[in-house]
């Protein structure tokens, strides 16, 4: 029987376990917890099995999620527990490799979480184990994307608005490793985090937009830095920092037309004033528009008149893809956003058409060989193509 015609007949719940009960994985069963909000019938995640090595982990789960029946330490007894159909992957990158091909070969549906693969090795194993196991339906977490104010800018893309394309800027900069008394953590150690630094942890975001849209990198040119050598490590003494802190790769992509476009995507740890400030800007000839989750509820954008043009902004207000019981006049924000992805994630499950899908593991494939790229354009100091 199809998964379709199962879930028809067995109803509209998906039975889900999380690995890795930290702070991705809270954020999930947040959402799942509010499925009403939606106004169409989407799937409903149901949480009934948690996972992580860390108790206290999953204590919370046991305490707030009244659904969740079984608690391991181990993932292997998660995933040999058959009601358990569907897993939110959310632990430490050097992990994705062994779990999400474990949960691939186990049969369940995945949504993992970014980088998808600690590096380009790791990355083609989690898609061997995919081509090996079509039945598994598996996208990568993604949420920028669905603030409402994207949303325009993506029909903008579609219904080609901006004409002939100039340049593309996307980034995602943070602020909080200013702070050089803050400890260490493990996406400040590339053992855990991986030789990607900035770019493993926030590189995915920047790239979702451009990649659906389909301006697909060519080469890249990275200049990368590390400010920091050294953090406290929370016992009293200091331990070593070693992931790049901010990376900065200049691209050349080819649009849809066959045209070049300059595409500049930065992830930064150490930009004064940004507090996970995620953001894309579109420039063409006939008009350029620009979002930033810091003024979330704004798109910024300019026709040209071919001489002068000025800046306009319109509040587009709570108005996502998928439509919400939240009036049209309030705010969104990254809570909702995320719930806009897992929602996006139900319905491709479903087997269901959504306007702008999640992160697929294609092109998490491309994501990672733009990272592998960007390192080595770094230590060899030239452009390098994909
Ligand atoms: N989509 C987003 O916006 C977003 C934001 C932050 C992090 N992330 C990604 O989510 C993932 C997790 O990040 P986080 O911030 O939730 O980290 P976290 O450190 O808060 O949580 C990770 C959890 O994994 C657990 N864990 C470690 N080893 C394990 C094992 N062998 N089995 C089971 N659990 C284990 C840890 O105990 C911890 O509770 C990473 O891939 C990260 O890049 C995504």
């Amino acid at each position: 029987m199809s998964w379709e015609r199962e879930r028809k007949e067995m109803g509209k719940n998906v039975r889900f376990g999380i690995i890795g009960c930290g702070l991705m994985g809270r954020e999930f069963a947040s959402a799942a917890a509010r499925w009403q909000h939606f106004t169409e019938e989407i799937p409903q995640p149901q949480l009934i099995a948690v996972c992580d090595v860390n108790p206290s982990g999953r204590k919370w789960f046991t305490n707030h999620v009244p659904t969740v029946q079984y608690e391991y330490d181990d993932y292997r007894e998660l995933l040999k527990n058959p009601e358990v159909e569907a897993v939110y992957c959310a632990v430490p990158h050097h992990l994705h490799e062994e779990i999400y091909v474990a949960v691939i070969e186990s049969g369940k549906h995945l949504m993992g979480e970014k980088p998808f693969g600690i590096d380009q090795a790791a990355n083609d194993h989690i898609l061997e184990a995919l081509q090996e196991h079509p039945e598994v339906f598996a996208r990568c977490a993604s949420e920028f994307p669905y603030f409402p104010a994207m949303q325009v800018m993506l029909s903008w893309i579609r219904e080609e608005k901006f004409g002939r394309i100039l340049e593309i800027k996307a980034g995602f900069n943070h602020s909080s490793d200013m702070d050089t008394k803050k400890p260490i953590n493990w996406k400040r150690q590339a053992c855990y985090n991986g030789a990607y630094g900035c770019i493993g942890d926030l590189g995915i975001h920047t790239q979702h937009v451009p990649f659906r849209m389909g301006f697909l990198p060519r080469n890249v040119y990275a200049s990368l830095r590390k400010y920091i050598n050294q953090r406290p490590d929370g016992k009293g003494g200091t331990a070593a920092c070693d992931t790049w802190d901010n990376a900065v790769l200049f691209c050349e992509a080819v649009d849809k037309r066959g045209e070049t476009v300059p595409m500049t995507l930065e992830t930064k740890r150490m930009s004064p004033g940004d507090t996970n400030n995620w953001y894309f800007e579109i420039y063409g000839m006939e008009a350029s528009a620009k979002f930033t989750s810091s003024k979330p509820d704004i798109f910024t954008f300019t026709q040209s008149w071919g001489k002068e043009q000025a800046w306009a902004d319109i509040h587009i207000g709570y108005k996502p893809m998928l439509p919400t019981i939240t009036g049209p006049i309030f705010e969104f924000g990254f809570t909702d956003a995320i719930l806009q992805m897992w929602g996006a994630y139900m319905k491709e499950l479903d087997g269901r058409q959504v306007s702008f899908g999640c992160f697929t593991p294609e092109e998490t494939a491309l994501s990672h060989r733009l990272s592998t790229a960007a390192l080595r354009s770094y230590e060899e100091r030239k452009a390098m193509d994909l």
